[in-house]
């Protein structure tokens, strides 16, 4: 059956959500390095323990999936091909494996999909196809009024910040609750558009922390909106005075630094200010970590943040059962707006090739 047919079987996220339990399984097919992405069939994997087997109904696109050729032995150097690429996923759960308690077929979830990690590395587990397996503990139900297009901004953003921020060997910041009182210290984010950015400050925000933060001034209103308390220019000539300046005497708890060039400014905040000298960097490329060292910081140390390692400690089930909970609270948002570029997996290549122009406060979503 080609795709165009079995779209015409889809329902659309705005009718009855009832699965068809015969449909074939499809996907987005990357069958070597630097090959063109090629549907075609893929099994219908089952849930294995502690899994949930979902029917897919949106994925975002994201940098890693936008990665060049040249890129792929030094990110993802284990990856097996064929691949089947892609993190986020909103759909509805089909099938739940042994051990699953929290969840039933027919919920309406989003959820990271892990089949890139090292540990993983299957197809079963990639989001762009139909039919995905996911790990149950980074799986959060969504609520009725969230549509799964705009659910699936979240995943793998809200799991990078979620490890920069909570991780042990990150800033390892106090956990995110509904209602959690204000304290009296400050988070740093630099490039809080970013969709890791709107992650980090709403996890923060919701941590209790004040949230001082940078991005285009075009993107103030919407990191105040996010939960940022303070912002500041991340292009400015004087920023790194502005946000001392923006931090004053309180405690820096910790520092999120996103986006290129984005270390070397928030190590030397830190070096300025009373706290915590930790900044952990979403760029965990050895470029990064030689431009850290050419920084003069004294007594700042820069932590690389890999978005997948939440799978295998407690900030997973933490993060992902907090944000089931403070979405339905309304007291999460599922940001940055979703742009829908398309429909069906043939319109993921168009998406990424739209992402390497770049966005601004935007996620690029595809309906499945
Ligand atoms: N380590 C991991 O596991 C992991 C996982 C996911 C993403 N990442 C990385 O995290 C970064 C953000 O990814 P994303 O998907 O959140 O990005 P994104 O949403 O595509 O980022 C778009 C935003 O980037 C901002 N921006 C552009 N250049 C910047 C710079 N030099 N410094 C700071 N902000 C900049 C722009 O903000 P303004 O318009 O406000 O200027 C724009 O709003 C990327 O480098 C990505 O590769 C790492």
């Amino acid at each position: 059956m080609s795709e165009e047919t079995m779209n015409e079987a889809t329902m659309s996220e705005a009718s009855t959500t009832a699965v068809n339990t015969t449909e074939e399984n499809l996907a987005l097919w990357l069958t070597r390095r630097g090959g063109a992405l090629t549907i075609g069939a893929a099994p219908r994997s089952a849930a294995g323990p502690g899994e949930v087997v979902v029917r897919v109904r949106a994925v975002a696109v994201n940098p890693i999936d936008a990665m060049p050729p040249i890129a792929y032995p030094f990110v993802l150097p284990w990856l097996r091909f064929p691949a089947i690429l892609g993190t986020d996923v909103a759909g509805e759960i089909v099938e739940v494996g042994p051990g699953v308690t929290t969840f039933a077929p027919g919920d309406r979830v989003l959820g990271h999909a892990v089949g890139l990690e090292r540990s993983r590395n299957r197809p079963a587990e990639g989001a762009f196809q139909r039919y995905v397996v996911l790990m149950a503990h980074l799986v959060a139900p969504i609520p009725d009024s969230l549509s799964f297009s705009q659910a699936a901004v979240l995943p793998l953003t809200l799991s990078t910040a979620s490890v920069g921020l909570f991780q042990r060997d990150q800033l390892g910041l106090t956990l995110p609750a509904v209602g959690t009182p204000d304290r009296d210290q400050t988070v740093l984010v630099w490039g809080g558009s970013t969709s890791v950015g709107s992650n980090a400050i709403q996890l923060a925000h919701n941590a209790g922390y004040r949230v001082v933060a940078t991005a285009s001034p075009r993107n103030f209103d919407y990191l105040r909106a996010l939960g940022a308390d303070a912002v500041a220019d991340r292009s400015s000539s004087t920023v790194v005075d502005e946000l001392v300046g923006l931090i004053g005497t309180a405690f820096l708890a910790g520092t999120v630094a996103i986006g290129a060039g984005s270390i070397a400014p928030c190590m030397k905040v830190a070096a300025r200010v009373a706290g915590a000298k930790r900044v952990a960097s979403s760029m965990p490329s050895p470029l990064s970590k030689l431009q850290a060292g050419l920084v003069r910081a004294p007594g700042v140390k820069v932590s690389y943040i890999w978005g997948g390692t939440l799978k295998d400690n407690e900030i997973g089930p933490a993060v992902y059962g907090f944000v089931g909970e403070a979405l339905a609270a309304g007291s999460y948002r599922a940001e940055p707006a979703a742009t829908i570029v398309g429909d069906g997996l043939r319109a993921i290549p168009s998406a990424i090739e739209q992402l390497r122009k770049g966005v601004s406060a935007a996620k690029l979503v595809v309906t499945i």
